[in-house]
């Protein structure tokens, strides 16, 4: 590896872990553990989806946006449908590079996919200052990740909703920005995302509501997790996701999300 590449990786890993990401990923797996019985239903339907929406593509390169634990990707069907299979991640767990280590034609990449976004809010945006949201939305409207042209499928997985979390997360203790603020910030990111996906080439799974209960399973409140318009596509899906059965992510509350998957 060049002397220059391996500069870049070491500070994009700092930058994530400034930014408390690394901790995000291995939150979900230990979520998946507590919680698989209410999960399980979920990462099945993901599965079938992708299997369906697979068969009207073409079978050269798989691209697969958010592959993370690959809990909900049928990698071994990928892997014998499509010539190759690129999982892109901002992280990719060590045990998964291990475990896809058989399956040749996978292939890891490793990208932030905001095109970039994370690092210039990390070296743009400070503590105690004051900004624009309109000239900042204009700066977040000018990033997005390309996807390659000779890209035959394109899974966006369970990661819409995702995109935004590390930078709002990161934006939230320093108070520049109001709820809505964030929201709006939040808006930007999802839309360049689904924007960016290729009509009659791409599987877009994503959470798109929080529905709310309490311990007696009484509904107490919804709240939209993604912000932007979605097209029904050529065909499509919805279930709901027991995220949080054991009231650990909200405190005496129990977190399911409304789930939609659709053949763009
Ligand atoms: C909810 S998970 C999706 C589920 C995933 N397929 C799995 O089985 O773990 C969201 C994934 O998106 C990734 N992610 C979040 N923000 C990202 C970004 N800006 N660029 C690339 N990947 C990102 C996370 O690392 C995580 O693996």
């Amino acid at each position: 590896m060049l002397v220059k590449e391996f500069l870049r990786k070491i500070k994009s890993v700092l930058i994530l872990q400034r930014m408390q990401y690394n901790s995000d990923q291995q939150g979900i797996i230990r979520r998946y553990l507590r919680e698989r019985e209410g999960w399980d239903l979920h990462l099945e339907n993901s599965k079938k989806f992708i299997q369906k929406s697979l068969k009207t593509k073409k079978k050269g390169k798989v691209l697969v946006l958010g592959s993370g634990w690959l809990l909900d990707c049928p990698i071994n069907e990928l892997s014998q449908n499509f010539q190759e299979v690129i999982l892109a991640d901002i992280l990719h767990p060590k045990q998964i590079i291990k475990k896809t280590n058989t399956l040749s034609n996978v292939h890891f990449l490793k990208a932030d996919l905001t095109g970039g976004l994370i690092e210039f809010i990390y070296r743009n945006i400070k503590p105690g200052k004051k900004y624009l949201l309109n000239a900042l939305i204009s700066e977040i409207n000018s990033f997005s990740y390309l996807i390659p042209d000779d890209i035959d499928f394109v899974i966006s997985l369970n990661i819409v909703s995702q995109l935004s979390i590390i930078i709002t997360d990161y934006l939230k203790p320093f108070n520049t920005f109001s709820e809505n603020e964030l929201k709006e910030i939040a808006t930007v990111i999802q839309q360049t995302h689904i924007n960016s996906l290729p009509k009659n080439k791409t599987c877009l799974i994503c959470d798109v509501e929080e529905e709310l209960f309490n311990e007696e399973n009484t509904l107490i409140g919804t709240n939209p997790t993604v912000f932007s318009d979605l097209t029904p596509g050529n065909f499509s899906e919805k279930w709901l996701w027991k995220f949080d059965s054991s009231m650990t992510y909200r405190d005496d509350l129990k977190t399911f999300f409304n789930v939609i998957a659709i053949d763009l």
